[in-house]
């Protein structure tokens, strides 16, 4: 006998509570390491217009004003290509929920206020030590091993000078839930003067 099916989760006929529940994923990702959004794939263009994607690790996310913040270092080229746009996505997919969540907004470098500082603060010392690596990040090397790296207890003020801190604002968020019941995708966009969950504006799509 095939097993009773599981419920279908709450949000999938209320667009409000899909919305929830893309930031409520958002919120845990920084907290838990089996969330997908715990290391979402960051996209940016070069300099070329080729777009370009890796992992970052999430630091945070706020529904309140549509802020997610991750960690980078400053010589990189995603650095580079985010202060030349001035934007960036992220993108998960969380096989455990089968939702899969793209942001795309405006982004910033932070390297030298305050919110630079409390990120750098709240950072782990093994974090911080990878802002030390010698030659910078991309830099090609003559053996793979060839670069160097601050040991424990060495003095970090080189890493503070290389680490940033981003900020992604969300202006267009888009959600897919995956289940052979029905498909549900939702999209949201966050128009200027918008600010705080209320100025979102969203659709169901079509999958
Ligand atoms: C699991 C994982 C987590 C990563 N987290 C970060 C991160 O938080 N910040 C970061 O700059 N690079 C992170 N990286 C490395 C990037 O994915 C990338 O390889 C590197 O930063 C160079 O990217 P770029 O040349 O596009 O700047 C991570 C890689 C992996 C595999």
């Amino acid at each position: 006998m095939n097993p009773a099916p599981s419920p279908l989760p709450p949000f999938h006929d209320s667009l409000d509570a899909s919305f929830f529940e893309v930031w409520r994923l958002l919120q845990e990702g920084p907290r838990l390491r089996r969330n997908a959004f715990h290391m979402p794939a960051l996209a940016t263009v070069d300099a070329h217009g080729q777009s370009q994607v890796r992992t970052v690790v999430l630091r945070e996310a706020d529904p309140a004003t549509g802020r997610l913040r991750f960690h980078c270092d400053r010589r990189s080229a995603k650095a580079a290509e985010i202060e030349a746009s001035g934007r960036a996505a992220l993108h998960g997919y969380d096989t455990a929920t089968k939702i899969q969540i793209r942001v795309a907004g405006s982004a910033r470098l932070h390297t030298d206020d305050a919110l630079a500082e409390a990120a750098w603060a709240g950072s782990r010392i093994m974090s911080r030590t990878c802002y030390g690596i010698a030659p910078a990040p991309g830099t090609a090397l003559p053996t793979g091993g060839a670069y160097t790296q601050p040991e424990d207890g060495a003095d970090l003020d080189l890493s503070r000078a290389n680490f940033c801190a981003v900020v992604v604002t969300a202006e267009r968020l888009d959600f897919l839930f995956l289940d052979r019941r029905g498909h549900r995708r939702a999209g949201w966009a966050r128009g200027e003067a918008g600010c705080g969950e209320a100025g979102w504006t969203g659709t169901w799509l079509a999958p």
